[in-house]
């Protein structure tokens, strides 16, 4: 595993060999329902067995029973004990007993009450911040459990013997776009860039990766019926779940792959209905990399991983 450099976007409209994933043990959160369940049968179909971390029992338990290779945790992923319960349970799965993968997939979306009070006449109320409790804190908390398992397994010195790891962080159209009057969810999903930012220069010191997949609309129980609709009669494609979970094959199955965030769409942006926009770089802009060289001098990547 070379460490971070850009190279430009990774091909997306090839075949890639998933066979390589055969045997891995991955981590799903969120996997009881909508993408995360895509995801959770696309590892599935590749031979990969793994742990659905959700907090939806019901369906998280049918799963388990209608999938051989499947376990089902009960979760909440904004709860660090269930989550370190989650991956004691993973780690604990026959045949490598080391989790290879980990889609901190587990989100949330309500009205946003932030900017949702128009009357100046009283004073402001203070805000419900769930979206980032469940869409910040869940994630984090799963990328330290991620690492800490990742560094357990392979070290933290560089060599041949270290078997991939790699640890993909949900965002949105929402992590890169203009999307009114949703702050937080807005804000939630560009921080899943900004964790990615911050470890891609070091995972490989573990054998390790971080990427990003951001979905477009897909139809889910994340919003109501009527707002799918809503989108669909202003003449918007939606992209599917099935793609979103080719898009996780093509990352995992391809070591070369770190540090990119890959946007899953409909079919007529994308071929295959996801694409890597290249939004992580700036090739060409002298000046940013000037600055993220000096950003960087103080406490450079070859001073090691905690530092
Ligand atoms: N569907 C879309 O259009 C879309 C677009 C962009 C990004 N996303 C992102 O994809 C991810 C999955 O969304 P989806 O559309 O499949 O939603 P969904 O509501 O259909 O499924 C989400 C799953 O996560 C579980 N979950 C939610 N909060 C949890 C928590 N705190 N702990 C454990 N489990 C929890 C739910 O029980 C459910 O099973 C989210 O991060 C979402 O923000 C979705």
């Amino acid at each position: 595993m070379p460490p971070y450099t850009h190279t430009g976007p990774a091909g997306c409209d090839q075949e890639f060999d998933a066979r390589v994933l055969q045997g891995k043990i991955a981590i799903v959160t969120g996997g009881a329902n909508g993408l995360g369940e895509a995801y959770v049968r696309a590892l599935l179909a590749a031979g990969v067995k793994v742990c659905i971390g959700d907090l939806d029992t019901e369906k998280g338990q049918k799963l388990e029973v209608e999938l051989p290779g499947t376990k089902f945790v009960q979760c909440d992923t904004s709860v660090w004990e269930d989550q370190v319960q989650l991956f004691r349970e993973a780690a604990s799965l026959p045949s490598t007993g080391k989790i290879s993968y980990v889609v901190a997939n587990a989100g949330i979306h309500r009205v946003d009450e932030v900017f949702q009070q128009s009357n100046t006449d009283s004073e402001p109320e203070r805000p419900d911040l769930s979206i980032i409790d469940n869409n910040i804190k869940g994630p984090l908390y799963t990328a330290k459990l991620a690492a800490h398992y990742f560094i357990r397994q392979n070290g933290q010195t560089p060599t041949s013997d270290q078997q991939d790891t790699c640890l993909v962080l949900i965002g949105s159209g929402a992590a890169f776009l203009d999307v009114p009057r949703s702050p937080q969810y807005s804000a939630s999903k560009w921080a899943m860039r900004g964790i990615m930012h911050s470890l891609r220069r070091t995972a490989y010191y573990y054998g390790s990766r971080v990427n990003v997949i951001s979905p477009w609309y897909v139809r889910t129980n994340i919003l109501p019926e009527e707002a799918y609709e809503h989108v669909a009669n202003a003449g918007i494609q939606f992209a599917n779940a099935e793609d979103a979970g080719q898009c996780l094959l093509r990352i995992l199955s391809d070591t070369s792959v770190n540090g990119h965030s890959f946007f899953v769409t409909c079919r007529k942006w994308a071929s295959r209905g996801y694409i890597d926009l290249d939004l992580e770089d700036y090739p060409g802009n002298d000046l940013v990399a000037e600055i993220q060289d000096e950003q960087i001098r103080p406490a450079p990547v070859s001073a090691g991983l905690f530092v």
